[in-house]
Parts: structure tokens; C-alpha cells; sequence
């Protein structure tokens, strides 16, 4: 559990979990606990306002279930129900419209690009988590989620997640990025030897 840092928070997690409720495991409300926390790890490092960056990192995928039923933006989605539920938890006034902004811009592929340190900081943590071992594990509920095939897992590393070092903002995302960037690569190295008929009792090359 993430203890709360602000009375706000409190009603503002709850509100979330609910919302998240029956989400698949690629994109469930373990993903947005997680990024909470690399939020924190980044901002530690790189400064930023914690205020804004845990409320955006609470909402920024509220919107999914919306998204999943309508086929609507869920950053779009995710930014309308922020400055509706922040005010009512007692989120201060002045800086929703920071939150709002980070939330709307934390896809890389829609939306506006991150023009303040806390929607990078947003940015960065989210990609974060597509990378890495969390990463392989989430590519592969999505392969499951969309009854795709194992071979479109793998294709999607290449096209996608291996380039996401590369769209770092901060320096501590990047320094995170590398290292996950490297497992995956062990991984896929070692998806590819038993592939091709190894019997998978060595250890990964590299
Ligand atoms: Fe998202
Ligand atoms: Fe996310």
C-alpha cells in the first residue's frame, strides 16, 4: 500500500479503485500503484510538485473503462472526470489545471506533448512500466486480452517497447529505462533460443 501524502488522497485512491474495477490485468489498478511510485522514484531525483504528480498519477487511466466501452480517448476522459472529482475530494483549486494538463498528455501517441516537469515526469513513469519484466508480463496479458498471438507479442517489443527508452524525458527515466531496456532484450534472447528448439535449461546469453 502507498500510504496517502495529502488528505485529499484518501478519498481520491478510493474513488479511482472503483473506477478500475474489472479492468484487465495489462491495464489494472496495480499499473496505476505502480506508477505512482516510479512518479515518486523520478521526482525524488528531478524535483517537480508532489501535489500535482500524485493526483495525475492516480487518474491518468481513470478513463480506460470509458475508453474500452466507447472507444473514446481515455487521457481525454481521464482529464474531464479529474476536474470534476478533484474539487470535491478538496483538491486544491489552483492546481487542477496542472493535473488536468499532465493527464491529457500522458499518451505519447494522442493528445497534446508534456509541457510541464510533472506530465513528463507522468510520461516517463507510465512507459516505464510498459518496459522491463513488468513489461514482458503486460505485453503478454494484452496478447491474452486481445486473443493475438505470441509471435504479435514479440513484434510489438520491436516496434514499440524497445524504442520507449528513446522518448525519455528525464534523465532518471532514461537511467531506469536502460536497464529495463536490457532485460527485455536478455528476454527476448532467450524466447527466441527455445524458439528454435534449445531445451531451455542454460541460462539466457548476455
Ligand atoms: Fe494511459
Ligand atoms: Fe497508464
Amino acid at each position: 500500500m502507498i500510504e496517502p501524502s495529502f488528505p485529499w488522497e484518501r478519498p481520491l485512491v478510493r474513488f479511482v479503485e472503483g473506477k478500475m474495477r474489472g479492468s484487465p490485468p495489462s491495464h489494472d489498478f496495480s499499473h496505476v500503484k505502480r506508477v505512482v511510485r516510479l512518479c515518486e522514484v523520478i521526482r525524488r531525483e528531478e524535483g517537480g510538485d508532489a501535489e500535482v504528480l500524485r493526483a495525475a498519477a492516480w487518474l491518468h487511466d481513470v478513463g480506460r473503462p470509458v475508453e474500452e466501452r466507447t472507444g473514446e480517448d481515455h487521457a481525454k476522459v481521464g482529464a474531464e472526470i479529474a476536474e470534476e472529482i478533484l474539487p470535491e475530494v478538496g483538491f486544491p483549486e489552483g492546481k487542477v489545471g496542472e493535473v488536468v494538463h499532465a493527464i491529457e498528455a500522458h499518451r505519447y501517441s494522442t493528445g497534446p506533448n508534456p509541457e510541464t516537469l510533472e506530465a513528463m515526469i507522468l510520461q516517463d513513469a507510465d512507459n516505464l512500466d510498459a518496459m522491463g519484466a513488468i513489461g514482458v508480463a503486460r505485453c503478454f496479458c494484452v496478447v491474452g486480452e486481445r486473443r493475438t498471438t505470441l509471435e504479435d507479442g514479440v513484434r510489438h517489443f520491436h516496434e514499440k517497447l524497445l524504442r520507449l527508452s528513446d522518448l525519455m524525458h528525464t534523465g532518471t527515466g532514461r537511467r531506469i529505462a536502460e536497464r529495463r531496456r536490457k532485460k527485455m532484450i536478455r528476454f527476448l534472447e532467450w524466447l527466441e533460443a527455445e524458439t528454435d528448439g534449445e531445451l531451455g535449461v542454460g541460462r539466457p546469453r548476455g
